[in-house]
């Protein structure tokens, strides 16, 4: 061959290698896209059909749709989903829902009975105003910060989850340390140090009190409300009180990979990573990777799965494996959760599982309330864990 034509196929080649590997990567994700068009599709009719309820979706059990009214710790999940699915696609039509189901938990900024107002605020507003920055939204995060700072003792140094629950004076649950996220931020929005400072001391006390040696955590620990002494560690959502509630690690997991990102406390880091190692090597945490209900509930393998906790793990994990340098692994087991929840076995079909995304999820077992069911909060972390594997892995969405 003459030399002249060998430069033609090398040039050739230089120039069509890095597009073939491209192409080849997209096609890797072919799987991101289709899971994240079928969820557009499907959230975007329930967005339709639900708005004549004038409430959230939560569920759907029996046969029947479920919605979350304003005093309902999940009612920010939807409109959060569908912020997330505006921030990922752009389309406009995803911002008018948003914004829909977001102004109907305007009151819920003046509670001061409950600490899930970062689940309901920041969700649904704190996502709204991120994306958009529509001002009457910050107004809310503000009130709604202020009204969750009144829940937090300062002798105790912690938030109290509840009140009036199970004769417990001083209850404060894992969940709860999602609540700091909103805190961080307000914080950041007002240049106000205290919000943040109020969430490092509360998760330092839960780190001291909350986890067990092998790293899993308690979901209640019960607190004297006038010594700040431990009473009783103990489970609400959980098998047992020493058992391992899968969404409670996922909130220690999340939460503490949360702290970390916030303030860069390298024990935060640590912590997040113990929990990992605890739910990655769990020897009950299934070849698919979506847990049991609880790490040990006493029928395993025929016990339910929780869809939320998997879809919250994976979301922690793509956040936590930028941080450290052993982050593949972590990547990687986000990977085959995310995959595995875009699967039939997960992911309902069109039209159907009350028009939310995911199946087999498990609210309160001990309750018997909502077993095996789709949950607005499953969805939320899955299409949060979608956009943020979207972002590391540079998928290009149309
Ligand atoms: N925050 C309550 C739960 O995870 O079910």
């Amino acid at each position: 061959m003459p030399d002249y034509k060998k430069i033609i196929i090398l040039l050739n080649l230089c120039f069509l290698i890095p597009f073939a590997a491209e192409a080849r990567s997209q096609n890797e994700y072919g799987w991101v896209k289709n899971a994240l068009e079928r969820s557009e599709e499907q959230l975007l009719t329930a967005a339709e059909k639900y708005k004549c309820v004038k409430k959230n979706p939560r569920t759907f059990e029996n046969g029947t749709a479920k919605f979350a009214g304003t005093n309902d710790w999940t009612c920010g999940f939807f409109p959060g989903t569908l912020w997330y699915l505006f921030e990922i696609t752009k389309q406009e039509k995803f911002k008018t829902e948003a914004d829909y189901y977001t102004e109907l938990l305007k009151c819920v900024q003046y509670r001061k009975d409950t600490h899930d107002l970062g689940f309901m605020l920041y969700c649904s507003f704190g996502n709204g105003y991120r994306i958009t920055g529509n001002e009457a939204y910050r107004s809310v995060l503000l009130t709604g910060a202020n009204s969750l700072m009144t829940r937090f003792h300062p002798e105790i140094g912690l938030i109290k989850s509840w009140d009036n629950r199970n004769n417990w004076q001083y209850p404060v649950i894992i969940d709860n340390m999602i609540n700091l996220e909103f805190l961080c931020e307000v914080s950041k929005l007002t240049k106000d140090e205290s919000y943040k400072s109020t969430s490092i001391k509360h998760a330092n006390k839960t780190l001291e009190n909350h986890f067990r040696p092998d790293n899993s955590c308690f979901h209640v620990v019960n607190y004297d409300s006038i010594t700040g002494n431990v009473i009783s560690k103990v489970t609400h959502q959980g098998f047992s009180n020493s058992s391992s509630w899968a969404r409670g690690q996922g909130w220690a997991l999340y939460g503490y990979t949360m702290m970390y990102r916030e303030t860069k406390d390298p024990k935060y880091l640590v912590q997040a990573q113990k929990v990992a190692e605890f739910i990655l090597h769990n020897p009950n945490l299934p070849k698919d990777k979506i847990p049991y209900w609880d790490f040990n509930a006493p029928n395993i393998p025929n016990e339910p799965r929780d869809a939320s906790a998997g879809a919250l793990y994976a979301s922690a994990l793509i956040e936590l494996s930028g941080y450290v340098p052993n982050g593949t692994e972590y990547l990687n087991a986000a990977e085959q959760m995310l995959k595995n929840l875009s699967s039939p076995e997960y992911f309902a079909n069109k039209g159907e599982n009350g028009l939310f995304i995911l199946k087999h999820s498990t609210g309160n077992w001990p309750a018997k309330k909502e077993i095996d069911v789709p949950l607005n909060y499953a969805d939320y972390y899955y299409i949060e864990a979608l956009g943020r594997f979207i972002k590391v892995k540079n998928i290009n969405i149309p």
